[in-house]
């Protein structure tokens, strides 16, 4: 059964994507007549729903926006996308449960809201990002491509998907506490295996974002679309 957008699983924000003006599109990598780009947007821990459309916008002001919050609760008040046990020890039930249960909203979303799901970019942030990773890896089909801030390897499946044909922008942080550059680079490692064409840019910080980042993921974002593999 088709869900409505009131029947959807997730607390979450839908922004429809900006008509802008044709000589601007074209300015940002689009061409006329192509598919918008749904970003789906995953927060991160003690965030929520709201916190990344600024960055989407920076990112490309005309795509449509999904952005959902994390159900679980840690300490009762604090949303993310999946329970952990200790920082960076992940409940890996949980995570393949939501994991699951997220990508199935997505799909669900794409029929409510009618956008297409062959142009999903997941846009996650820490906890968002780790979540995002997962859905590559487990329910692949969901997401055409995504971009990772402060990601690292949120579980190894027993049999590596094949993601020959998902483009993915990492960025992590040389002096991030939380994500490791061997973490960081685990998933890199990883995800290449998959055959996904992945690159990682790295920054000078920690697990804070920054603007030069948030360019770089705007400038590999227009590269990515104008090339004709993907729209
Ligand atoms: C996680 O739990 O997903 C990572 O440790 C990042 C964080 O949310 O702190």
């Amino acid at each position: 059964m088709v869900k409505t957008k009131t029947d959807l699983s997730f607390i979450h924000r839908f922004v429809p994507p900006k008509d802008i003006p044709s000589d601007e599109r074209a300015k940002q990598g689009a061409t006329e007549g192509k598919t918008f780009t749904t970003f789906l947007l995953l927060h991160g821990t003690g965030g929520n729903e709201e916190d990344l459309i600024p960055l989407a916008h920076e990112i490309d002001k005309s795509a449509a926006i999904l952005s959902p919050r994390g159900k679980v609760l840690e300490n009762g008040i604090t949303p993310r996308f999946f329970r952990r046990l200790a920082e960076g020890v992940f409940d890996l039930e949980d995570l393949k449960f939501r994991t699951n249960e997220l990508a199935d909203f997505v799909n669900d979303a794409s029929k409510a809201y009618e956008f297409d799901l062959q142009h999903v970019i997941a846009v996650g942030y820490s906890n968002g990002a780790n979540i995002a990773a997962s859905m590559l890896l487990l329910r692949p089909e969901i997401l055409s491509s995504a971009i990772l801030f402060r990601a690292m390897v949120p579980l190894v499946p027993e049999i590596l998907p094949d993601l020959t044909r998902k483009h993915i922008f990492m960025s992590s942080g040389l002096m991030d506490p939380i994500v490791s550059l061997d973490e960081a680079d685990r998933l890199f490692v990883l995800l290449k295996e998959t055959g996904a064409k992945v690159s990682l840019s790295w920054q000078e910080s920690g697990h804070e974002l920054t603007m030069e980042e948030v360019r770089k993921a705007r400038e590999w974002l227009l590269q990515y679309t104008s090339q004709s593999s993907f729209l």
